[in-house]
């Protein structure tokens, strides 16, 4: 090789490296901008929530939409199971489809048993004179007061879950029907309903509690009644429907009687109260097989659930489900009617027997008597109950909004579908604000806006018969809900008053629920003039949480989670964070419930005339409902308060010292307590500990952000017992569960304060003794559940 071919080699050499070079260089630069990209794409994982949103998002709710929606829906009635339900499910599908324009829409279709009466024969209660003749009978349908109420499809008053049958005998009056008040009865006054008709009136207690208690004492039927004291203000009769909101003589509280515990003994509080031996509890023939109290050796395996599926207890009411025979079910064994205040007048007015205490008296201009029987003591009553039940489909409707940066997260918004009649107030109020919700989050889709987290608006049918629809969906999705789900919004009855917004909720979002109420307008004009300009400002103004002391804590009442609405089976079952909200009317007025619940004259026409002309406070719960979902599902970090949970359960704790302290003290119960208080102290510091450390995470490491969230938000996951309360296999929370004497009302640390109720009530050494030993294993078993859910707190690595 000479030198000028080894030069040219050379040459070709540099030329093919410089060439490879910048080959090679032009190659990575010609990549750059997909880096650029990837980089992007990075930084579009860890950016926060477009705040403008929530501006816009508030702003584009429009109460003439609510009025809209609401006036068609409520056109007719849609009762769960009937061929409404389908109907109104179709109409929210293709409503979420075409109007709002959500990513997604699917329904959900379960068969489940439901209650009914019969349409042409309706249910009825009847005087009989010593010939058997009807001298008077009550009223079939309520009177019609309100043109859009005259339809043929109107379901007659009924109870669902009642028996069928047709008792006769002597009525007896019961008060409301509470544990308390059957002890009264029986031990003071010495009346035995045993084998009689009772005759209560509605309100304090849910009425299947009531149920359950009457038919523990023996009585044959129920008849339950709304009292002008509970649902009506004012004397004057002519200030009821249709010339007020307040509740006429013949309307009818319907609603369904299926029982909310059972256990060993049916109801713990009244055996503890009373002799055994003068209600047969050890009488084996009263439990099952041949009833539905368990027997003393009974393990917990009938259908003695509250919520859901009567047949399907615990798993989803799906084709393949297996369904319990019916007579295995903890449904009602007496028949039960509610009627109204005209027709309770004439029954309550012709009984005898000793004049009531002043407590136990209603507002009828009548002298109130316990009974037993009519002053005429030929006259009997007689109840004549069809009511049955039926394998129905019911039909839950979601519609999904896709998150763009964490689609497995959830974020749910759901409100019930089904009513008893109309139900303008129970639940549509809450459906026309959900509708107008997703279609202003469909207008934020349309700018180009998508949030975080995956947004999910559920319509749940067959809430009225026991929570059906949604426990249902809960039992199926349950693992993966406790895997993803945020947090759950309810909105039941969206207006149900114009006094008062009203937060039930969870620790972890009490601070969440204040700042969004500082967001929303005040709805109400007489406020923004007094300078209450939000949502908030009266909310603090007109319920203001006060410590045991009486003073005022500068925030406003907060409640906590019971059941009675779609929140209990996320709340219960899979330990999902939940919030429940509504415009509440003036609790102070001493109402048992807004008046007009459950009856015929839940009409649009009310709602318009009565309780939002405007629309306006529809408006704010929408707005408030959909800025909640929004801040949820879009904030990078999520707005969970790690260390207001501390100081509720340090709440709770001290509030169990203050009720019980000294029956503990007596009892030697309390010395497991030094061991519970010690691990709130450690919840505590390990909350402390993890609000510093996130608020100095490297946010630029979304991977570290959501190692913080998915530890926030498995907090609520944390004091799951799969096990379930003492006797109350369903409810599985053990720091919340609606009460056991109420469900209607929420509790804290309910397996703790059930025990000690029961302590309180014992009348024997040996009672004392079993019942000290459930107190001290609660306390264990809490301790226990808030250690663990301190650990994981603390360290992410065990
Ligand atoms: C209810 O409607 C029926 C038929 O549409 C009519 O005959 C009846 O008079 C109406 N009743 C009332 C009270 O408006
Ligand atoms: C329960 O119902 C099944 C069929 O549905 C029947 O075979 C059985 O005899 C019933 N048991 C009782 C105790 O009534
Ligand atoms: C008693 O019942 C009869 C019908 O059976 C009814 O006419 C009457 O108004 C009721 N009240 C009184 C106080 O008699
Ligand atoms: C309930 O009814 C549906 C149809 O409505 C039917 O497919 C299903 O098999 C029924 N289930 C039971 C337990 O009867
Ligand atoms: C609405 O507010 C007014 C003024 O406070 C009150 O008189 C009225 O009873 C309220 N209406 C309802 C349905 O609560
Ligand atoms: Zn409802």
């Amino acid at each position: 090789m000479t030198l000028s071919k080894l030069s040219l080699a050379v040459l070709c050499l540099v030329l093919l490296v410089i060439g490879f070079v910048f080959g090679f260089l032009g190659g990575f630069f010609s990549h750059i901008p997909d880096t650029g990209n990837n980089l992007d794409r990075l930084q579009s994982l860890t950016k926060d929530a477009d705040e403008t949103i929530s501006r816009r998002l508030i702003d584009e709710v429009n109460p003439e939409n609510i009025r809209h929606y609401l006036k068609h829906l409520t056109s007719k009635p849609h009762m769960a199971g009937t061929p409404a339900d389908k109907e109104t499910a179709d109409e929210i599908k293709r409503f979420w489809e075409t109007e709002a324009v959500l990513d997604r829409v699917q329904i959900y279709p379960y068969d489940v048993l439901l209650s009914y009466p019969e349409q042409d024969s309706p249910n009825r209660i009847v005087i009989k004179d010593v010939n058997d003749r009807d001298l008077f009978t009550t009223q079939l349908y309520e009177s019609i007061l309100d043109p859009e109420q005259n339809q043929s499809d109107v379901v007659p008053p009924f109870n669902a879950f009642s028996a069928s049958g047709e008792p006769k005998g002597d009525l007896v009056y019961v008060n409301y029907a509470r544990v308390d008040d059957f002890i009264w009865l029986t031990e003071s006054e010495h009346i035995d309903p045993n084998g009689k008709i009772c005759i209560a009136r509605y309100g304090k207690v849910f009425r299947g509690d009531k149920v359950l208690i009457a038919q523990r004492y023996g009585c044959l039927g129920m008849i339950l009644y709304s009292d002008p004291a509970d649902y009506v203000l004012l004397t004057n009769a002519e200030d009821v429907y249709p010339d007020s909101w307040f509740l006429p003589g013949s309307g009818v509280q319907r609603g369904n009687v299926k029982a909310t515990f059972a256990e060993k003994y049916g109801c713990i509080g009244l055996i503890l109260y009373s002799d055994p031996a003068n209600y047969a509890i050890d009488d084996k023939d009263a439990v099952y097989p041949d009833s539905w109290f368990l027997p003393d050796s009974g393990v917990q395996r009938g259908t003695l659930n509250m919520e859901g599926d009567v047949l399907t207890p615990h798993y989803p009411a799906i084709k393949s489900a297996y369904r319990w025979p019916k007579n295995k079910t903890s449904l009602p064994r007496i028949p039960v009617q509610p009627i109204g205040y005209d027709d309770a007048r004439v029954l309550l007015s012709n009984m005898t027997g000793p004049e009531v205490n002043p407590d136990w008296r209603g507002k009828l201009k009548i002298t109130y008597r316990l009974g037993p029987g009519f002053k005429n003591r030929d006259w009997k009553t007689q109840m004549f109950i069809k009511t049955h039940t039926k394998n129905v489909t019911t039909y839950n409707v979601l519609g999904f909004i896709e998150g763009a940066i964490e689609p497995d997260r959830y974020v749910l918004l759901g409100n019930h579908r089904d009513a008893w009649v109309f139900g303008a107030l129970d639940p549509t109020s809450g459906t026309a604000a959900m509708m107008e919700i997703s279609r202003a989050f469909g207008v934020m889709l349309k700018t180009g806006w998508r949030p975080r987290r995956t947004i999910i608006f559920c319509s749940w049918g067959a809430e009225e018969h026991g929570i059906i629809g949604s426990r249902e969906w809960v039992e199926y999705y349950g693992k993966m809900l406790s895997e993803r789900a945020v947090a759950y919004i309810n909105v039941d009855i969206a207006v149900q008053g114009n006094f008062s917004f009203r937060g039930r909720t969870m620790p972890l979002l009490h601070q969440l629920m204040f700042d969004t109420a500082k967001q929303i307008p005040n709805p109400d004009p007489d406020e923004v003039s007094a300078g209450r300009k939000t949502v908030y400002d009266t909310w603090l103004y007109r319920q203001p949480a006060v410590d045991k002391r009486g003073l005022k804590t500068g925030v406003p009442i907060i409640q906590n989670l019971g059941s009675g609405s779609d929140f209990a089976p996320f709340v219960t079952k899979a330990g999902v964070t939940a919030v429940d909200i509504a415009y509440n009317y003036d609790r102070s007025l001493g109402l048992s419930s807004y008046p007009m619940y459950h009856s015929a004259y839940e009409t649009f026409r009310l709602v318009e005339t009565y309780y939002d002309p405007t629309f306006a406070y529809h408006k704010a719960i929408a707005q408030y409902w959909g800025e909640l979902g929004r801040r949820l599902a879009d904030e990078y970090i999520l707005p969970f308060d790690v260390i207001q949970y501390g100081v509720s359960l340090d709440g709770y704790v001290q509030s169990v010292i203050d009720n019980y302290g000294e029956l503990m003290e007596s009892t030697r119960t309390n010395t497991g307590l030094g061991f519970l208080k010690e691990a709130v102290t450690t919840f505590k510091e390990a909350s402390q500990q993890f609000i510093k450390d996130l608020s100095t995470v490297d946010t630029s490491n979304p991977i570290l952000v959501r190692m913080y969230n998915d530890v926030m938000i498995q907090i609520d996951r944390m004091f799951i017992d799969p096990n379930g309360l003492p006797g109350r296999p369903f409810m599985r929370n053990v720091i919340f569960a609606p009460s056991k004497h109420n469900s209607y009302t929420g509790s804290t640390f309910p397996g703790l304060i059930d025990s000690l109720y029961e302590l309180d009530r014992t009348k024997t050494m040996i009672e004392e003794e079993e019942k000290g030993e459930v107190v001290k294993q609660q306390i264990a078993i809490l301790t226990y559940f808030i250690e663990a859910a301190a650990s994981s707190l603390r360290n992410i690595l065990i």
